[in-house]
């Protein structure tokens, strides 16, 4: 087995929680902006791809190093031991992005790194002419950062996000490594009632789902990694057969998703057939307002419209009154809501107990939370 350094990178404000993950895989790490950093063999690449529901992918760092000139940019790639990554017969496209950097032409970096893997490889490979690039898929890329190149090759492939459920979507659909994190925000338990009243696509309830029976969020799709011969098959093998073993699908859930629209109902009903949840999510139509239970120390997690369009706003905030009146009879539950209306507080007509800024996408918003009472101790 060799070792390692290996990056999961992560959407702005998840950073924590992607490095909760890795540690929860057994591997210590670094946190820095954007990215999670730590050091594991090819089964922390199988692992990391398959468990890692809130990072965006997983990158196998080649080498780190100042570069502010091209020759050097050149050199410094060239020594990195290309061979021990990349087959003869390897596709390697390279990518970049360049940030404070005297090399800023992204263009320029990519054409050099490219430049200096073929130089490597074809010293390695004993060539003189061009290789075919008709093998599995290398993506390198090439990231400057204050002058020092970053170089990586991605192992994920498609985002971790592409879990593989999702077959439609509505209009404003979170992204599944969001909502996953949304989930794991709350700290919720699979014996305790889940629900989320804006429900869509059924990201989140999905997502919910599949932390509460511990499913492995890639357990349904491929990763680009596992096309690579130094990466034995029965690494993945043995990856996909420890999710099966951790896999809890007895676990009973009680998780709902409602939503005003019944189109977006039928969709997030599909989306859950595909995730394997057809007959565990109960999807209904309802509007927030008409929302009450007599169950108790739920937990609710909603992401409404934000009103950000013009013409929406006064419905939107009206709604979120209407949000709060309805949930102040829920005091047992935590109420979890993200929006980016700053004013959401006063429309909903009670001071969060706690806020957390997070992004979707490019939009700030903030996670409203209103942590319900404990439940009594069994
Ligand atoms: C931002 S989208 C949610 C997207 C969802 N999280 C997903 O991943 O697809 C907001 C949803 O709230 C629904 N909605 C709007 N007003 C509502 C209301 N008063 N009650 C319940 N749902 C409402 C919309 O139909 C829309 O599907």
């Amino acid at each position: 087995m060799g070792k390692y350094q290996l990056i999961a990178t992560a959407a702005m404000g998840l950073e924590a929680l992607v490095a909760k993950e890795v540690r929860s895989l057994g591997y210590n790490c670094e946190v820095e902006n954007g990215k999670v950093t730590y050091t594991g063999d090819e089964a922390a690449i199988a692992r990391s791809n398959l468990w890692l529901r809130t990072a965006d992918r997983i990158k196998i760092k080649v080498g780190e190093f100042k570069a502010f000139t091209f020759d050097e940019l050149f050199e410094k790639t060239k020594a990195l031991p290309w061979e021990q990554f990349l087959p003869e017969d390897a596709e390697f496209p390279v990518i970049g992005k360049s940030v404070k950097s005297k090399l800023f032409s992204v263009s320029d970096c990519q054409a050099i790194v490219k430049k200096a893997v073929v130089e490597r490889l074809k010293k390695h490979y004993k060539r003189n002419s061009w290789f075919e690039e008709n093998g599995a898929l290398y993506r390198i890329e090439v990231a400057m950062l204050k002058d020092v190149a970053t170089i990586t090759i991605d192992a994920s492939g498609s985002g971790l996000h592409k879990r593989g459920y999702r077959i439609d979507q509505g209009e404003a659909p979170l992204k599944e490594t969001l909502a996953a994190a949304l989930v794991m925000l709350t700290n919720w338990q699979a014996d305790r009632p889940f629900m989320d009243p804006f429900c869509g696509s059924g990201t989140i309830p999905i997502e919910a789902a599949m932390i509460g029976q511990n499913i492995a969020p890639g357990f349904n799709r491929e990763f680009v990694s596992e096309a690579w011969k130094w990466i034995p098959e029965k690494v993945w093998h043995d990856a996909r057969m420890e999710a099966e073993d951790l896999a809890k699908y007895d676990q009973p859930l009680d998780i709902t998703g409602s939503d005003i629209d019944h189109r977006m109902v039928r969709i997030a009903e599909g989306n859950a057939v595909e995730a394997g949840f057809g007959d565990l999510i109960h999807f209904k139509q309802m509007q927030v307002r008409d929302i009450s239970t007599s169950m108790e120390y739920g937990v609710i997690v909603g992401n409404p419209p934000y009103g950000e369009r013009l013409g929406d706003k006064k419905a939107v905030e009206q709604m979120y009154k209407e949000m709060g009146q309805a949930f102040s009879k829920l005091d047992t539950w935590s109420i979890y809501i993200m929006t980016s209306n700053e004013e959401f507080e006063q429309f909903y007509g009670k001071p969060a107990t706690k806020k957390r800024k997070l992004f979707n996408g490019f939009i700030r918003t903030d996670l409203y939370q209103y942590w319900g009472k404990r439940p009594p101790r069994q």
